[in-house]
């Protein structure tokens, strides 16, 4: 028979799934429509187009990246609902509001700064194609018939740890290392800033579900393992596709660009692996600075 977990016992408001969404009802609530791009119009007017173009490039990338953990996240919220989590579940309607904010947002600057009418596909690289194209939809879409631990763990792996958790951040990385050092396009960088504060949410909650699928399912930290590792030829050539060490954006330094990239992966795998020796009631109350959520003073 049906129950009702907010009429027989309540929300566990000490539940890291809770406390983000908490914090994602007063960070998360941002209006891509507030930002000011007026200095960003006045900055691209002047910018040469080969600088233009390496922009436009990462642009392609984060706008259809965007679209596409929009488009692909319902299947992760109907699995998480099926089986009655609802502290996760209030936790992921912010997450695809959030993502919902960022695809507008990138569109915003497309059509009011950069004036762009063009399809931008051209700038998706095999290995890009290979991720958003492929293994993401395909991953997610699976959980509509398959909702065991391996489906949502290979799901989590793909969209939080790799889309999430190493390509956007490799993304801003680039941005904030070239774009931002040099004083440009200040209206693209503040909402740059406000998405990585809610991308920090999302990789948080990410890291709590596999920490506590890891947790719940022997053996599984091998499959995560596994399936993490299975995407380092694809981030090797994503790198090289897209950061010609000859051609690169004027700041950035291909060896120190490479590091962070890879750092970004060893820094998720170590944080999962902590959870095979956590108990469940640990894993509830990991803190947000164990999964690396950002706190509001960044912006
Ligand atoms: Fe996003
Ligand atoms: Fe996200």
């Amino acid at each position: 028979m049906r129950s009702f977990q907010t009429t027989n016992q309540g929300l566990n408001h000490n539940s890291l799934p809770l406390r983000l969404y908490h914090k994602a009802k007063k960070l998360g609530i941002w209006d891509p429509k507030d930002i000011d791009l007026r200095q960003d119009q006045t900055d691209w007017s002047v910018m040469e187009e080969s600088e233009k173009e390496k922009v436009l490039r990462l642009l392609a990338m984060f706008q259809a990246g965007e679209e596409a953990v929009t488009l692909d996240l319902l299947p992760l919220i109907g699995a998480i609902a099926k089986q009655g989590r609802l502290e996760e579940e209030l936790f992921l309607t912010t997450f695809l509001f959030e993502e919902a904010k960022h695809t507008e947002f990138f569109r915003r600057f497309l059509d009011e700064v950069a004036g762009v009418t063009s399809d931008l596909s051209c700038y998706h690289t095999p290995s890009y194609r290979k991720i958003f194209y492929e293994a993401l939809p395909q991953a997610m879409q699976a959980l509509a018939a398959d909702q065991s631990p391996r489906a949502i763990a290979k799901a989590s792996v793909t969209y939080n740890m790799i889309v999430e958790g190493v390509l956007a951040e490799t993304g801003y990385y680039t941005f904030y290392e070239t774009v931002s050092k040099q004083g440009l396009l200040p209206g693209l960088m503040k909402g740059i800033a406000y998405l990585k504060i809610d991308e920090s949410r999302h990789i948080g909650y990410g890291t709590y579900l596999l920490q506590r699928l890891i947790c719940e399912n022997e053996g599984l930290w091998d499959f995560i393992y596994a399936e993490l590792n299975s995407f380092v030829p694809t981030l090797t050539n994503f790198i090289q596709e897209n950061f010609d060490p000859n051609n690169l954006p004027k700041g950035l330094n291909y060896d120190e660009f490479l590091s962070y990239s890879t750092q970004r992966l060893l820094s998720r795998i170590d944080v999962l692996e902590r959870a095979r020796t956590k108990t469940i009631d640990e894993i509830y109350r990991i803190t947000e600075r164990e999964v690396g959520v950002i706190e509001p003073t960044v912006v």
